[in-house]
């Protein structure tokens, strides 16, 4: 069999539909253009889902990708598996050819089987097939027209052979290629070992026949919310890792050219030996997916946070940090083996290159947020599992407090009570969870207005207690010492909090303040506010309305309340940077106009800790 690099797979695949007339198009962000029923593309066919609906149209009716995805959510979810599956993954490349109205099943059929057999020279005798249970015209396909023995060609219920995006939306019957890895057990039991879903084969290409529009979700697979599209289409989607396994003759898509430089980087970074990587090959396993799909995450935008989308990139980078720690890792460490996925991914995916340092930067700081409140999280952790018997099983409330005040993701409190035999109530922490968001408010959203009409009632209210005078806080943004103060009001998506949990962001308003909050050109100062056993890092200012300055921040540490006593901090040298920018900027102004003329006008400028910006008027 032929040997090919994961960028000839990938790279052969593309070329191979274009000659048949597809057009090639870029994979599209990670993040969902305006689609709510859904938390991040989890397959290729999703940049085209209003294509397939007939709501957009575009100038092209055959398209292939290699698209970015993530499960980690909802229909397909693969995160626990991550680490002991040598096969799943958080994040992954799925190659695809879709057809919108133009060709449909024998087509899909003949152009997958040409290119396992003749491109990538796949033996026949090792690829084995499912069809949907009613589908006579793909079994037909199969058999008739390829000539496959029917022993090959198992039909299959909704379960396995029935596809959907999310629990509305595109869907349809598929038809199914698999790998048979004991091809010497013979062909007689392959239905029968296909419709048990035996370890046997390894699914690699799944081909839907998109056909309907579910307006309902339909657990029963009735079919009664099924419209039918107004054309039908096809949407065919190859995991890339798998398929590049099979091409480079490994068991493990861990052990392929997408992964061994990742997994030889953190080696270089532990100095184990091959057998010592191999004895912990589930830390290596889980840092390996894990960076990539932080990378990955990053680089679309969506930053580490508590809630939503943000809250999947500080689960990934926690978890491998926390595995991290296992293989003797004390600091951080995932910027370094970054490295290797800008290596590995740059070519194919150059917007990565571009945003490497940034996307380091951000990593880093995540892991230090966790090294800060981890050592507290497992200790306490470890003493909830001591006082349990045997087999039991750790409370949704203790699982939330780990969460709220020390940090520690739930998906990380539940790999360890497994590890150690115990279980998690899961119910009892999402009803926790939940709890929490009722009783803070969280979640509302709010238009310009109503938000301007939220911060006056604000100010009014504290003027009203007498918390704050008429002229409101007290800003006194020329010194940079430290400010004893007291937390007057917590705001977190419009809504006022009386506490704040771990993670979570927040608005701060102080009753003084030394934070100069962004006003022409010049940028917020960042630092931190801390109090008794709580600390919140400010990212940005805010000023809602004259008298009212809010710092918006995250909090790293505790459970910061209304009335509690703080002390806010500055970060010195940040502003001491901003400082030179801001002289820089008027002797830039200055030397402009000695040397071109009195004609320079400012017209606006950026003043930042690493940079400034000086925007004159056209000289023509
Ligand atoms: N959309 C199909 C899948 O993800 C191809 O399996």
């Amino acid at each position: 069999m032929k040997t090919m690099s994961s960028a000839e797979v990938r790279e052969a695949f593309v070329d191979f539909f274009e000659e048949m007339g597809h057009r090639p198009i870029a994979s599209s962000s990670l993040v969902p253009a305006d689609d709510p029923t859904l938390l991040f593309v989890n397959a290729g066919m999703v940049q085209f889902k209003d294509v397939f609906l007939g709501i957009d149209k575009r100038d092209y009716s055959r398209a292939t990708t290699s698209q970015k995805c993530m499960r980690v959510s909802g229909k397909h979810n693969d995160l626990e598996n991550v680490g002991p599956s040598p096969r799943h993954h958080t994040f992954f490349e799925m190659l695809g050819n879709f057809s919108f109205g133009d060709y449909f099943k024998r087509d899909a059929i003949k152009y997958a089987y040409t290119l396992l057999t003749e491109v990538y020279e796949l033996p026949a005798d090792r690829l084995v097939f499912t069809v949907y249970e009613n589908d006579d015209e793909a079994y037909s396909a199969w058999t008739d027209e390829l000539g496959v023995d029917p022993k090959r060609v198992a039909r299959m219920g909704p379960d396995t052979n029935f596809w959907q995006m999310a629990d509305t939306g595109p869907c349809g019957p598929t038809s199914e290629i698999h790998w048979d890895k004991s091809p010497e057990l013979g062909e007689d039991e392959i239905i029968l070992k296909l419709q048990a879903e035996d370890d046997r084969f390894l699914e690699i290409w799944n081909l839907v026949f998109m056909q309907f529009n579910r307006q309902q979700a339909d657990p029963e697979h009735s079919g009664q919310w099924d419209l039918p599209l107004p054309a039908p289409g096809v949407d065919t989607g190859m995991g890339l890792e798998r398929i590049v396994s099979i091409m480079q003759g490994v068991e493990a898509n861990y052990k392929t050219d997408l992964f061994t430089p990742i997994i030889a980087r953190t080696q270089e970074l532990t100095g184990h030996s091959d057998a010592e990587r191999d004895a912990n090959i589930v830390p290596y396993r889980v840092i390996a997916d894990h960076i990539r799909a932080a990378v990955f995450l990053i680089s679309d935008g969506v930053y580490p946070g508590a809630k939503g989308r943000a809250a999947i990139p500080r689960i990934v980078i926690r978890r491998a940090a926390r595995f991290g720690s296992k293989i003797g890792f004390d600091r951080p460490f995932l910027a370094d083996v970054a490295d290797a996925v800008f290596a590995v991914m740059g070519d194919y995916f150059s917007e990565l290159l571009v945003d490497a340092e940034n996307i380091k930067r951000v990593i880093t700081l995540e892991e230090e947020r966790f090294h800060r409140t981890m050592d507290r999280g497992l200790n306490e952790l470890d003493e909830m599992l001591a006082a349990l018997k045997a087999g039991g099983r750790l409370s949704g409330a203790d699982a939330f407090y780990l969460k709220a005040t020390l940090g520690l993701p739930f998906q990380v409190t539940k790999d360890v009570a497994e590890e150690r035999g115990f279980a998690v109530d899961e119910a009892g922490f999402a009803s926790a969870e939940a709890e929490h968001a009722l009783i803070s408010g969280g979640g509302q959203a709010m238009g310009a207005i109503e938000s301007g009409e939220f911060y006056r009632q604000l100010l009014a209210d504290l003027q009203a207690a007498g918390e704050l005078s008429s002229s409101g806080v007290d800003y006194a943004p020329y010194s940079d010492t430290p400010v004893d103060t007291t937390v007057l009001a917590l705001v977190q998506d419009g809504a006022r909090l009386e506490s704040a949990i771990v993670g979570e962001t927040v608005e701060v308003i102080l009753a003084k303040t030394q934070f100069y909050a962004e006003a022409g050109g010049q940028i917020s100062d960042a630092g931190t506010i801390a109090g008794d056993a709580w600390a919140i890092d400010v990212v940005e200012m805010k000023r809602p309305l004259s008298g009212l300055i809010a710092h918006v921040g995250e909090v790293v540490e505790g459970n910061p309340a209304v009335g509690a006593k703080a002390t806010a901090s500055l970060d010195v040298a940040r502003r001491k940077d901003i400082i030179r920018n801001h002289t820089a900027t008027h002797l830039l102004h200055a030397a402009l106009r000695n040397n071109l003329g009195k004609h320079v006008q400012q017209r606006g400028s950026l003043v930042a800790p690493d940079r400034l910006r000086f925007e004159s008027r056209r000289m023509s």
